[in-house]
């Protein structure tokens, strides 16, 4: 949902619902169907989903809903919003550089985000193509390794996908895609349940093998490594710490409750995530694919079950459809702070800005589809420019938004006025109290420090 489209169409959410429809747009996409189960194949299972699991509910929570809180009182991007906020609460306007890194994060993570949503895009055209009939392991995965060093069909896709993606923010047309979404949003949370029921029927002992993997704790391969991820990935899922659930907030009427609102978000995010690796890691370990191979897993593993599955080509391609849908109502929120400071800043054009911006982030997603085939030698710290990009932003960025935004919530504001607002009784705004204050912001800079040196 584009922030923008809301401001001209109506100051505030038409509805709760409404409300809920966008943030869980911006919430639900690549990050729970491509990243999580990726990322949860690099990091050895369990322990990573586990504390992943953990981590949404007891920082990712609290901070989803302080942002919305801080988005409410501030009315303007989280730029303004973090300095307007700050100053009516008697503290200095350097506040608003929790929003600057934020609305940098945004676009940074735009640039790779686009190129994965090139990807889905192109697979809805294979699936349709029959590309994908009786294929197995071995075959799913050299077309996703031709395809990775096709630089031509990857720029081609992420073109494409920036190009719905400006065009849609452009034009404040957000609205139109929320609507679809109401549509999709349920089709993609079937599709994942017949892919979930295949991978069930299909895969035998394998699937008892991927729910152990998933889900019984293995705590030795716990290292700092794998928490930062987690934490990392639960800003990166929830959207959180670029601003962009602020600018949402400042959208939500006084009457709607956040903690509630808060809690159906981060939960229909974990279930996506979690139907999505159970769906995926019975076919990985069925067909004796690598768990740990990285951004392709899902390309490689979920065309099997499409191509030797009953309708699996037609399925295959609403998949396909419905998270390129998914993918796009993440990339507009994604788009929309760096467009809407342009914008201001510049007495641009919104289309004009749009524009600029697009491009700006077109041609740094250029580099990293390089970073996939030609460039794969270019390193930085040992990784390539994705890796660099996803690990810049996931692992330092959106935590050190996420500490600003906690510490300001929790030492700069008047409490008294959170606790009427979330509407807690003594006892719960004690238990807020104590994660806001001591446990999250400890939490973080630990994780910081030990993960960054692991
Ligand atoms: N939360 C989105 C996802 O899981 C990605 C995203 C990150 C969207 C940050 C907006 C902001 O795919």
């Amino acid at each position: 949902m584009s922030t923008g489209t809301m401001k001209k169409s109506h100051s505030q959410w038409s509805s709760r619902m409404g409300f809920m429809l966008a943030a869980a747009g911006s919430a639900v996409g690549l990050g729970n169907i491509w990243k999580f189960p990726y990322m949860a194949g690099q990091m050895g299972g369990s322990a990573f989903v586990l504390t992943y699991l953990l981590f949404m509910f007891i920082i990712g929570m609290p901070i989803l809903v302080l942002e919305w809180l801080i988005g409410r009182r501030g009315q303007k991007n989280p730029i303004h919003t973090m300095e307007d906020v700050a100053v009516s609460e008697g503290h200095s306007k350097s506040w608003r550089w929790v929003g600057i890194i934020g609305v940098l994060g945004s676009f940074l993570i735009l640039s790779f985000y686009s190129v994965i949503g090139g990807w889905a895009t192109d697979y809805i055209v294979l699936a349709a193509k029959g590309t994908f009939e009786g294929v197995n392991g071995k075959t799913t995965a050299l077309i996703f390794d031709n395809f990775k060093a096709d630089v031509g069909s990857l720029l081609t896709w992420h073109t494409v996908f920036m190009f719905a993606t400006a065009f849609i923010v452009a034009l404040g047309v957000g609205a139109g895609l929320e609507r679809g979404c109401k549509l999709m949003m349920p089709g993609l949370g079937i599709l994942l349940l017949v892919l979930v029921g295949y991978a069930i029927y299909a895969s035998g002992p394998a699937f008892y093998k991927a729910c152990d993997f998933l889900f019984t704790p293995n705590w030795s391969a716990l290292n700092g490594t794998a928490i930062l991820a987690a934490l990392g990935h639960a800003f990166f899922s929830l959207s959180l710490g670029m601003g962009i659930m602020m600018a949402y907030g400042s959208y939500l009427g006084k009457d709607v409750d956040l903690l509630s609102t808060a809690r159906t978000v981060v939960i229909l995010d974990v279930v996506v995530a979690v139907l999505s690796g159970i769906a995926i890691f019975p076919l990985v370990f069925a067909n004796g694919l690598e768990p740990a191979a990285g951004p392709g897993l899902i390309f490689v593993t979920l065309p099997i079950a499409f191509g030797n599955m009953i309708g699996g080509t037609v399925l295959g391609i609403l998949f396909f459809i419905f998270l390129t849908f998914a993918a796009l109502t993440s990339s507009i929120s994604l788009l929309e702070p760096t467009v809407e400071l342009l914008e201001e800043k510049t007495h641009m054009g919104r289309k004009t800005a749009t524009i600029v911006i697009s491009i700006l982030i077109w041609a740094l997603g250029i580099a990293c589809i390089l970073s996939f085939n030609k460039w794969a030698d270019v390193k930085f710290f040992d990784k390539n420019i994705f890796d660099s990009l996803d690990y810049l932003t996931s692992k330092i960025m959106l935590p050190i938004t996420g500490l600003g935004t906690v510490i300001f919530g929790a030492y700069m504001m008047k409490q008294k006025r959170i606790q009427e607002e979330l509407n807690l009784t003594n006892f719960w705004f004690k238990i807020w109290r104590v994660l806001t204050s001591i446990v999250i912001p400890i939490a973080i800079v630990a994780i910081l420090v030990f993960g960054l040196q692991h």
